[in-house]
Protein backbone atom coordinates (compact mmCIF):
# COMPACT_ATOMS: atom_id res chain seq x y z
CA UNK A 1 0.00 0.00 0.00
CA UNK A 2 1.18 3.66 -0.40
CA UNK A 3 2.58 5.07 2.70
CA UNK A 4 1.01 8.51 3.58
CA UNK A 5 2.95 11.89 2.56
CA UNK A 6 5.02 13.13 5.69
CA UNK A 7 2.52 15.71 7.33
CA UNK A 8 2.59 19.25 5.82
CA UNK A 9 3.23 17.82 1.96
CA UNK A 10 1.08 18.96 -0.14
CA UNK A 11 0.42 17.27 -3.30
CA UNK A 12 -1.80 19.72 -4.70
CA UNK A 13 -0.40 21.61 -7.36
CA UNK A 14 -0.65 24.58 -9.48
CA UNK A 15 -1.90 24.91 -13.19
CA UNK A 16 1.85 25.70 -14.34
CA UNK A 17 3.16 22.95 -12.13
CA UNK A 18 0.99 20.16 -13.77
CA UNK A 19 1.55 21.49 -17.40
CA UNK A 20 5.49 21.29 -17.49
CA UNK A 21 5.14 17.87 -15.93
CA UNK A 22 2.82 16.73 -18.56
CA UNK A 23 4.91 18.38 -21.45
CA UNK A 24 8.17 16.40 -19.73
CA UNK A 25 6.59 13.59 -20.71
CA UNK A 26 5.16 12.88 -16.66
CA UNK A 27 1.89 11.88 -14.93
CA UNK A 28 -0.55 14.94 -13.63
CA UNK A 29 -4.00 14.49 -12.42
CA UNK A 30 -6.50 16.88 -13.81
CA UNK A 31 -10.41 17.53 -12.83
CA UNK A 32 -12.88 16.62 -15.26
CA UNK A 33 -16.81 16.80 -14.98
CA UNK A 34 -16.88 13.13 -14.59
CA UNK A 35 -13.85 12.19 -12.13
CA UNK A 36 -10.84 12.70 -11.80
CA UNK A 37 -8.07 12.09 -14.39
CA UNK A 38 -4.26 10.89 -14.32
CA UNK A 39 -3.46 12.43 -17.34
CA UNK A 40 -0.22 12.28 -19.78
CA UNK A 41 1.01 12.79 -23.56
CA UNK A 42 -1.50 10.79 -25.34
CA UNK A 43 1.25 10.75 -28.46
CA UNK A 44 3.93 9.54 -26.10
CA UNK A 45 4.01 5.78 -25.51
CA UNK A 46 6.59 6.60 -22.55
CA UNK A 47 4.19 8.98 -20.72
CA UNK A 48 1.23 6.95 -21.28
CA UNK A 49 3.15 3.89 -19.83
CA UNK A 50 3.46 5.87 -16.72
CA UNK A 51 -0.47 5.41 -16.44
CA UNK A 52 -0.40 1.83 -16.60
CA UNK A 53 2.52 1.50 -14.05
CA UNK A 54 1.01 3.72 -11.37
CA UNK A 55 -2.58 2.17 -11.93
CA UNK A 56 -1.38 -1.05 -11.82
CA UNK A 57 -4.08 -1.60 -14.97
CA UNK A 58 -3.30 -4.16 -17.64
CA UNK A 59 -2.30 -3.56 -20.81
CA UNK A 60 -5.27 -4.87 -22.78
CA UNK A 61 -7.39 -2.31 -21.12
CA UNK A 62 -7.21 0.92 -23.15
CA UNK A 63 -7.68 4.76 -22.24
CA UNK A 64 -9.63 7.58 -23.66
CA UNK A 65 -7.85 10.54 -25.52
CA UNK A 66 -9.45 13.85 -24.41
CA UNK A 67 -8.99 16.58 -27.09
CA UNK A 68 -10.24 20.05 -27.06
CA UNK A 69 -12.69 19.86 -29.76
CA UNK A 70 -13.99 18.12 -32.83
CA UNK A 71 -11.46 19.92 -35.17
CA UNK A 72 -8.73 18.10 -33.05
CA UNK A 73 -10.25 14.87 -32.82
CA UNK A 74 -10.02 14.86 -36.72
CA UNK A 75 -6.16 14.15 -36.36
CA UNK A 76 -6.47 10.85 -34.23
CA UNK A 77 -9.58 9.26 -35.44
CA UNK A 78 -11.57 8.72 -38.68
CA UNK A 79 -14.61 11.06 -37.89
CA UNK A 80 -18.32 9.92 -39.02
CA UNK A 81 -21.28 12.17 -39.69
CA UNK A 82 -22.51 10.39 -36.32
CA UNK A 83 -19.48 11.82 -34.52
CA UNK A 84 -19.37 15.01 -36.20
CA UNK A 85 -23.22 15.11 -35.28
CA UNK A 86 -22.94 13.93 -31.60
CA UNK A 87 -20.14 16.57 -30.78
CA UNK A 88 -21.98 19.12 -32.12
CA UNK A 89 -24.58 18.51 -29.73
CA UNK A 90 -22.68 16.98 -26.82
CA UNK A 91 -18.86 18.42 -26.62
CA UNK A 92 -17.94 19.52 -24.46
CA UNK A 93 -19.19 16.78 -22.05
CA UNK A 94 -19.61 13.92 -20.72
CA UNK A 95 -19.78 11.40 -24.12
CA UNK A 96 -16.68 9.40 -25.43
CA UNK A 97 -16.53 8.13 -28.92
CA UNK A 98 -15.40 4.95 -29.74
CA UNK A 99 -13.94 5.95 -33.48
CA UNK A 100 -11.43 4.06 -36.09
CA UNK A 101 -8.01 4.95 -34.66
CA UNK A 102 -5.25 7.57 -37.19
CA UNK A 103 -1.68 5.66 -37.38
CA UNK A 104 -0.33 8.83 -34.86
CA UNK A 105 -2.32 7.35 -32.00
CA UNK A 106 0.31 5.06 -30.37
CA UNK A 107 -0.82 0.98 -29.76
CA UNK A 108 -0.20 1.94 -26.03
CA UNK A 109 -3.07 4.21 -25.56
CA UNK A 110 -5.75 1.93 -27.51
CA UNK A 111 -4.24 -1.30 -26.03
CA UNK A 112 -3.79 -1.82 -30.07
CA UNK A 113 -7.13 -1.92 -31.00
CA UNK A 114 -8.06 -0.26 -34.07
CA UNK A 115 -10.38 1.92 -32.31
CA UNK A 116 -9.61 5.10 -30.28
CA UNK A 117 -12.32 6.31 -27.24
CA UNK A 118 -12.22 10.15 -27.80
CA UNK A 119 -13.83 12.70 -24.96
CA UNK A 120 -13.79 16.48 -25.10
CA UNK A 121 -14.28 17.11 -21.49
CA UNK A 122 -16.39 20.49 -20.49
CA UNK A 123 -14.48 21.25 -17.47
CA UNK A 124 -12.63 24.59 -17.72
CA UNK A 125 -9.57 23.65 -16.21
CA UNK A 126 -8.95 20.46 -18.21
CA UNK A 127 -9.76 22.83 -21.23
CA UNK A 128 -7.66 25.51 -20.51
CA UNK A 129 -4.54 22.62 -20.08
CA UNK A 130 -5.51 21.48 -23.37
CA UNK A 131 -4.84 24.54 -25.06
CA UNK A 132 -1.72 24.88 -23.54
CA UNK A 133 -0.42 21.72 -24.67
CA UNK A 134 0.11 20.71 -28.35
CA UNK A 135 -0.84 16.76 -27.77
CA UNK A 136 -4.19 15.36 -26.63
CA UNK A 137 -4.89 13.63 -22.87
CA UNK A 138 -4.32 10.39 -22.58
CA UNK A 139 -6.50 9.88 -18.88
CA UNK A 140 -8.33 7.14 -17.44
CA UNK A 141 -9.61 7.89 -14.08
CA UNK A 142 -7.33 8.62 -11.47
CA UNK A 143 -7.86 5.32 -9.01
CA UNK A 144 -6.04 2.38 -9.11
CA UNK A 145 -6.94 -0.70 -11.00
CA UNK A 146 -10.31 -1.86 -9.72
CA UNK A 147 -11.01 0.89 -6.87
CA UNK A 148 -13.68 3.11 -7.14
CA UNK A 149 -12.71 6.36 -9.50
CA UNK A 150 -12.22 9.86 -7.22
CA UNK A 151 -14.65 12.88 -7.43
CA UNK A 152 -11.98 14.84 -5.45
CA UNK A 153 -8.19 16.12 -5.20
CA UNK A 154 -8.22 14.32 -1.59
CA UNK A 155 -9.36 10.77 -2.86
CA UNK A 156 -6.45 10.70 -5.26
CA UNK A 157 -4.14 11.58 -3.06
CA UNK A 158 -5.04 8.90 -0.80
CA UNK A 159 -5.04 6.33 -3.16
CA UNK A 160 -1.29 6.92 -4.89
CA UNK A 161 0.40 8.47 -0.83
CA UNK A 162 3.94 9.35 -2.05
CA UNK A 163 3.65 8.00 -5.15
CA UNK A 164 1.14 10.90 -6.18
CA UNK A 165 1.42 12.94 -9.06
CA UNK A 166 0.75 16.34 -8.43
CA UNK A 167 -3.14 17.28 -8.70
CA UNK A 168 -4.88 20.02 -10.01
CA UNK A 169 -7.56 20.58 -8.06
CA UNK A 170 -10.80 22.22 -9.01
CA UNK A 171 -13.10 20.81 -6.00
CA UNK A 172 -15.57 17.98 -6.26
CA UNK A 173 -16.40 16.55 -9.87
CA UNK A 174 -19.95 18.34 -10.91
CA UNK A 175 -21.11 15.01 -12.50
CA UNK A 176 -19.53 12.28 -10.46
CA UNK A 177 -19.87 9.13 -12.42
CA UNK A 178 -17.46 8.61 -15.83
CA UNK A 179 -18.73 9.28 -19.28
CA UNK A 180 -21.09 7.68 -21.43
CA UNK A 181 -19.22 5.27 -23.88
CA UNK A 182 -20.57 5.11 -27.33
CA UNK A 183 -19.20 2.60 -30.07
CA UNK A 184 -19.66 3.98 -33.19
CA UNK A 185 -17.32 1.38 -35.39
CA UNK A 186 -19.93 -1.32 -35.78
CA UNK A 187 -23.01 -0.78 -38.07
CA UNK A 188 -25.27 0.49 -35.64
CA UNK A 189 -24.35 2.92 -32.59
CA UNK A 190 -24.19 1.07 -29.14
CA UNK A 191 -23.63 2.27 -25.23
CA UNK A 192 -20.80 0.34 -24.11
CA UNK A 193 -21.12 2.43 -20.20
CA UNK A 194 -23.94 4.00 -19.66
CA UNK A 195 -23.63 7.38 -18.46
CA UNK A 196 -25.19 10.98 -17.90
CA UNK A 197 -25.83 11.21 -21.72
CA UNK A 198 -28.42 8.57 -22.43
CA UNK A 199 -28.99 6.28 -25.42
CA UNK A 200 -32.49 8.17 -25.58
CA UNK A 201 -31.04 11.50 -26.35
CA UNK A 202 -28.24 10.48 -28.51
CA UNK A 203 -30.75 8.33 -30.58
CA UNK A 204 -32.82 11.79 -30.61
CA UNK A 205 -29.64 13.37 -31.65
CA UNK A 206 -29.26 10.93 -34.89
CA UNK A 207 -32.35 10.46 -35.32
CA UNK A 208 -32.26 6.45 -35.00
CA UNK A 209 -32.93 4.06 -32.47
CA UNK A 210 -29.62 3.28 -30.15
CA UNK A 211 -29.54 0.50 -27.71
CA UNK A 212 -27.52 0.24 -24.90
CA UNK A 213 -24.83 -2.82 -25.03
CA UNK A 214 -26.61 -6.02 -22.75
CA UNK A 215 -22.84 -7.26 -22.54
CA UNK A 216 -21.70 -4.24 -20.25
CA UNK A 217 -24.68 -5.23 -17.76
CA UNK A 218 -23.93 -8.58 -18.06
CA UNK A 219 -21.53 -8.92 -15.29
CA UNK A 220 -20.75 -12.36 -15.79
CA UNK A 221 -20.10 -12.48 -19.52
CA UNK A 222 -16.58 -13.21 -20.53
CA UNK A 223 -16.10 -11.46 -23.40
CA UNK A 224 -16.61 -7.81 -22.88
CA UNK A 225 -17.14 -4.81 -25.74
CA UNK A 226 -15.81 -2.60 -23.45
CA UNK A 227 -12.01 -3.91 -22.51
CA UNK A 228 -12.27 -2.28 -18.60
CA UNK A 229 -15.85 -3.24 -18.23
CA UNK A 230 -14.67 -6.25 -15.81
CA UNK A 231 -17.02 -6.83 -12.77
CA UNK A 232 -14.37 -5.50 -9.94
CA UNK A 233 -14.26 -2.00 -11.57
CA UNK A 234 -15.05 0.65 -9.50
CA UNK A 235 -15.17 -1.58 -6.15
CA UNK A 236 -14.59 -0.14 -2.48
CA UNK A 237 -12.39 -2.04 0.02
CA UNK A 238 -14.98 -2.46 2.47
CA UNK A 239 -17.07 -5.97 1.56
CA UNK A 240 -20.21 -5.14 0.61
CA UNK A 241 -23.88 -6.50 -0.43
CA UNK A 242 -26.18 -5.53 -3.11
CA UNK A 243 -29.74 -5.33 -2.29
CA UNK A 244 -32.49 -5.65 -4.76
CA UNK A 245 -34.22 -2.50 -3.53
CA UNK A 246 -34.54 0.25 -0.68
CA UNK A 247 -37.60 -1.40 0.94
CA UNK A 248 -35.94 -5.02 0.56
CA UNK A 249 -33.19 -4.19 2.81
CA UNK A 250 -36.72 -4.16 5.77
CA UNK A 251 -36.38 -7.78 4.97
CA UNK A 252 -32.51 -8.53 5.78
CA UNK A 253 -32.68 -9.34 9.27
CA UNK A 254 -28.48 -9.84 9.81
CA UNK A 255 -27.22 -6.31 9.71
CA UNK A 256 -24.79 -5.42 12.15
CA UNK A 257 -23.79 -2.21 14.38
CA UNK A 258 -20.75 -1.98 12.22
CA UNK A 259 -22.74 -2.44 9.32
CA UNK A 260 -23.04 0.83 6.76
CA UNK A 261 -26.49 1.02 4.59
CA UNK A 262 -25.87 3.54 1.96
CA UNK A 263 -29.74 4.43 1.23
CA UNK A 264 -30.94 6.47 -2.28
CA UNK A 265 -33.30 8.40 -1.04
CA UNK A 266 -33.78 10.25 2.76
CA UNK A 267 -37.70 10.72 2.41
CA UNK A 268 -37.85 7.35 3.03
CA UNK A 269 -36.01 6.98 5.66
CA UNK A 270 -39.26 6.47 8.38
CA UNK A 271 -38.93 2.61 8.18
CA UNK A 272 -35.08 2.35 8.42
CA UNK A 273 -34.58 3.73 11.83
CA UNK A 274 -34.78 0.50 13.87
CA UNK A 275 -32.39 -1.01 11.76
CA UNK A 276 -29.18 -2.12 14.18
CA UNK A 277 -26.60 -0.63 11.17
CA UNK A 278 -25.43 3.07 10.61
CA UNK A 279 -27.67 4.74 7.67
CA UNK A 280 -26.53 7.21 5.42
CA UNK A 281 -28.03 8.49 2.41
CA UNK A 282 -27.12 8.90 -1.42
CA UNK A 283 -29.45 11.89 -1.79
CA UNK A 284 -32.61 14.06 -0.31
CA UNK A 285 -35.08 12.91 -2.19
CA UNK A 286 -34.25 10.29 -4.19
CA UNK A 287 -33.33 13.00 -7.13
CA UNK A 288 -30.85 10.81 -10.09
CA UNK A 289 -28.41 13.37 -10.34
CA UNK A 290 -27.54 14.19 -7.04
CA UNK A 291 -27.18 10.30 -6.55
CA UNK A 292 -24.76 9.88 -9.48
CA UNK A 293 -23.11 12.78 -7.77
CA UNK A 294 -22.58 11.80 -4.27
CA UNK A 295 -22.07 7.80 -5.03
CA UNK A 296 -18.14 7.40 -5.42
CA UNK A 297 -17.51 9.75 -2.16
CA UNK A 298 -19.96 7.70 -0.25
CA UNK A 299 -18.11 4.60 -1.36
CA UNK A 300 -14.68 6.52 -0.27
CA UNK A 301 -15.95 7.84 2.90
CA UNK A 302 -17.30 4.21 4.03
CA UNK A 303 -13.98 2.93 2.89
CA UNK A 304 -12.33 5.38 5.29
CA UNK A 305 -14.21 4.96 8.00
CA UNK A 306 -13.80 1.17 8.09
CA UNK A 307 -17.22 -0.20 8.68
CA UNK A 308 -17.29 -4.25 8.51
CA UNK A 309 -20.19 -4.16 5.50
CA UNK A 310 -21.53 -2.00 3.11
CA UNK A 311 -25.16 -2.45 2.31
CA UNK A 312 -25.80 -0.78 -0.92
CA UNK A 313 -29.59 -0.93 -3.03
CA UNK A 314 -30.75 -0.95 -6.55
CA UNK A 315 -32.72 2.22 -7.99
CA UNK A 316 -35.78 1.49 -9.60
CA UNK A 317 -34.77 1.74 -13.86
CA UNK A 318 -37.58 4.19 -14.48
CA UNK A 319 -34.63 6.30 -16.14
CA UNK A 320 -31.28 5.87 -18.15
CA UNK A 321 -29.50 7.22 -15.65
CA UNK A 322 -31.02 4.94 -13.12
CA UNK A 323 -29.67 2.36 -15.15
CA UNK A 324 -25.68 3.76 -15.31
CA UNK A 325 -25.85 4.44 -11.60
CA UNK A 326 -27.05 1.06 -11.04
CA UNK A 327 -24.19 -0.25 -13.17
CA UNK A 328 -21.45 1.18 -11.08
CA UNK A 329 -23.70 0.07 -7.61
CA UNK A 330 -23.72 -3.46 -8.77
CA UNK A 331 -19.70 -3.20 -9.93
CA UNK A 332 -19.20 -1.94 -6.35
CA UNK A 333 -20.71 -5.34 -5.24
CA UNK A 334 -18.64 -7.19 -7.51
CA UNK A 335 -16.49 -9.68 -6.25
CA UNK A 336 -13.30 -9.41 -4.47
O1 LIG B 1 -15.49 10.17 -17.62
C1 LIG B 1 -14.56 9.51 -18.06
O2 LIG B 1 -14.65 8.88 -19.13
C2 LIG B 1 -13.24 9.48 -17.25
C3 LIG B 1 -12.61 10.88 -17.29
C4 LIG B 1 -11.26 10.91 -16.61
O3 LIG B 1 -12.54 11.33 -18.61
N1 LIG B 1 -12.36 8.51 -17.80
C5 LIG B 1 -12.53 7.19 -17.61
O4 LIG B 1 -11.49 6.43 -18.13
O5 LIG B 1 -13.48 6.71 -17.05
P1 LIG B 1 -11.27 4.90 -17.72
O6 LIG B 1 -10.00 4.49 -18.36
O7 LIG B 1 -11.36 4.78 -16.24
O8 LIG B 1 -12.45 4.17 -18.44
C6 LIG B 1 -12.46 4.16 -19.84
C7 LIG B 1 -13.15 2.95 -20.35
C8 LIG B 1 -12.43 1.66 -20.03
O9 LIG B 1 -13.40 0.72 -19.61
C9 LIG B 1 -11.84 1.24 -21.37
O10 LIG B 1 -11.79 -0.16 -21.50
C10 LIG B 1 -12.80 1.85 -22.36
O11 LIG B 1 -13.17 3.06 -21.78
N2 LIG B 1 -12.14 2.14 -23.64
C11 LIG B 1 -11.21 3.07 -23.89
N3 LIG B 1 -10.81 3.01 -25.19
C12 LIG B 1 -11.51 2.01 -25.76
C13 LIG B 1 -11.55 1.42 -27.05
N4 LIG B 1 -10.78 1.86 -28.03
N5 LIG B 1 -12.40 0.40 -27.26
C14 LIG B 1 -13.19 -0.05 -26.27
N6 LIG B 1 -13.21 0.44 -25.01
C15 LIG B 1 -12.38 1.46 -24.76
MG1 LIG C 1 -11.80 3.90 -14.51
Amino acid sequence: PPTTPPLGTSLLSSFADCRKQLEEGNLAVLPTETVYGLAANGLSHSAVKKIFRLKGRPTVNPVILHVQNIQRALEYAEVCEQALKLAKYFWPGPLTLLLKKKEIVPGIVTANLNTVGLRSPSNETFQAMLNCLDFPLAAPSANPSNRTSPTTASQVVDFFGIDCPPVLDDGPANLGIESTILDLTSSTPCVVRPGHISAGLIGECLDLEVKTSKKFHDIESPEQISPGSAQLHYAPLTPTLLHSSQESCLNYKAFSNSDLLLLPDATKNQNFKGLACSIDYLSKDGDLKEIAHSIYRKLHEADRAKFSKLHLCLLDEKDELALAINDRITRACGKK
